[in-house]
């Protein structure tokens, strides 16, 4: 691992603050409308859609709750473990509400298989998923996110809670790692 500084370590910026913010607002206003006659919850997925859960709840103009979920699939390396492990559960008792999954991005989508197969046993009213990222050539498309926010192409992405190791996640804009920060 070769972490020094943003300015070294990010080839270039993918999305600009301005440009997250706008779509981000975009995406607050279509859930406003799609739950307008519910009171959702929002599960933020710990912690990489932690920044864009924030800023996603705050252009959310209806009544909601806010919950929190933990899991891992890449550890401490820019490529999945293949493997899912569980941190933290919801506090909340999802049984007949409707739920909003917030993840950062769907790589191999190993992730959100994962969620999905958890909720299923719950007794949910319904579910939608939505990431603010979607590695669209990574996995199968039945797999995608019912909402994103932008498709990109499969490169290593850090920045606006998206990590490499823990690091980089309080970037205000989404770059992409150069490949000599971790091969
Ligand atoms: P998946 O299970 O392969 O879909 O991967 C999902 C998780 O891997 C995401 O929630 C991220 O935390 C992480 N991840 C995938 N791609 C990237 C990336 O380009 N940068 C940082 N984290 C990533
Ligand atoms: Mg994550």
């Amino acid at each position: 691992m070769n972490i020094t500084t943003a300015e070294n370590d990010i080839e270039y910026i993918m999305f600009s603050e301005e440009r997250i913010k706008k779509r981000v607002a975009e995406l607050g206003e279509e859930l406003t409308e799609m739950y307008k006659d519910s009171v959702p919850i929002f599960g933020c997925v710990l912690k990489g859609a932690s920044v864009f859960y924030t800023d996603l709840v705050r252009s959310y103009k209806g009544p909601m709750f806010m919950d929190f979920i933990s899991v891992s699939s890449y550890g401490q390396a820019a490529k999945s473990s293949g493997t899912v492990s569980f941190k933290k559960d919801f506090d909340n008792d999802l049984k007949g509400k409707d739920v909003i999954i917030v993840e950062d991005i769907v790589d191999s989508g190993l992730t959100l298989k994962y969620l999905k197969e958890l909720l299923r046993q719950r007794d949910i009213k319904s579910v939608r998923t939505i990431a603010l990222l979607n590695k669209y050539e990574c996995h199968p498309q039945e797999l995608d996110t019912d909402l994103f926010g932008f498709k990109i192409e499969n490169q290593f992405v850090v920045g606006y809670g998206l990590d490499y190791a823990g690091y980089y996640r309080n970037l205000p804009y989404i770059g992409v790692l150069k490949k000599s920060v971790y091969e």
